[in-house]
């Protein structure tokens, strides 16, 4: 007996050796959100370490300056982000498992806190310092006043946050490279291109 009539694409799909559907793919600004967030991350992640290393004078100030404003860039950015995330939810992938895609979103979940926390306690260190708070050069409000103990305490704050997001950022990037070898790629729904969104 002949199997019931398939439309085109499915038709493909279901013979031998075809290849599986193409994984539906994040919208055009989700994916520019994503790359431009993630870029700006990686370079805090590197000047934050690299200064920890600089002995002090105008070079370091100099990078904690750039630090600053573009961790405060990286929070404006993320605020922005979570806004078009409310509106725009991701496409669901149904080649992985309910549990699979649960992990993904709690990991993606965990990612959004920490993204949010870390800049929050750096403003708020620099906020109990003498220093003016500058974004670029622009003096903007603090949240506190010269205070050692409250900067100290911030400070810890958020060396712990940026150490627990680089540990999630690893993960990340583990879980699309196991997705990858198992042949069952996630890369190409956050890129750019053309066909299924
Ligand atoms: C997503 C945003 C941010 C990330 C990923 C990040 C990451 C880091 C990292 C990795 C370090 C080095 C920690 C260590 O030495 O172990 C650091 C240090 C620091 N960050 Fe951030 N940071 C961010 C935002 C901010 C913001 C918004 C401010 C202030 C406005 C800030 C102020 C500082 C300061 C003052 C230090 C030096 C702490 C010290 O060595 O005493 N950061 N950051
Ligand atoms: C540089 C290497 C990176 C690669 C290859 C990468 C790749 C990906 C991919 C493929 C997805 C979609 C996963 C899926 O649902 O199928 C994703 C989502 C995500 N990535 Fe990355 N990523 C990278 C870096 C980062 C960094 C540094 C951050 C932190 C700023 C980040 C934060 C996120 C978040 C929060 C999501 C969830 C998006 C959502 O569903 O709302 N990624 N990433």
């Amino acid at each position: 007996m002949s199997s019931p009539a398939l439309p085109g694409r499915e038709a493909a799909a279901a013979g031998a050796g075809a290849a599986p559907p193409a994984a539906p793919r994040y919208s055009g600004g989700a994916i520019a959100l994503h790359w431009l967030h993630a870029l700006l991350v990686l370079a805090l992640i590197g000047i934050g370490l690299a200064m920890g290393e600089m002995p002090k004078g105008a070079e370091r100030s100099a990078a904690i300056a750039l630090h600053k404003s573009l961790g405060l860039l990286a929070l404006a950015l993320l605020l922005l982000r979570l806004g078009w995330r409310l509106r725009h939810r991701p496409p669901v992938d149904n080649r992985l498992g309910a549990l699979e895609r649960k992990l993904a979103g709690l990991g993606h979940r965990a990612l959004y806190l920490l993204l949010l926390l870390t800049p929050l306690a750096g403003y708020l260190s620099s906020s109990f310092t003498p220093y003016p708070m500058r974004v670029f050069g622009i003096v903007i409000p603090k949240a506190g006043w010269p205070d050692e103990g409250w900067n100290a305490l911030f400070n810890a704050l958020h060396t712990g946050c940026a150490w627990t997001l680089i540990g999630l950022i690893a993960l990340h990037l583990g879980a699309v490279v196991l997705h990858a070898l198992s042949g069952r790629s996630v890369l190409g729904r956050m890129l750019p291109g053309r066909g299924r969104r």
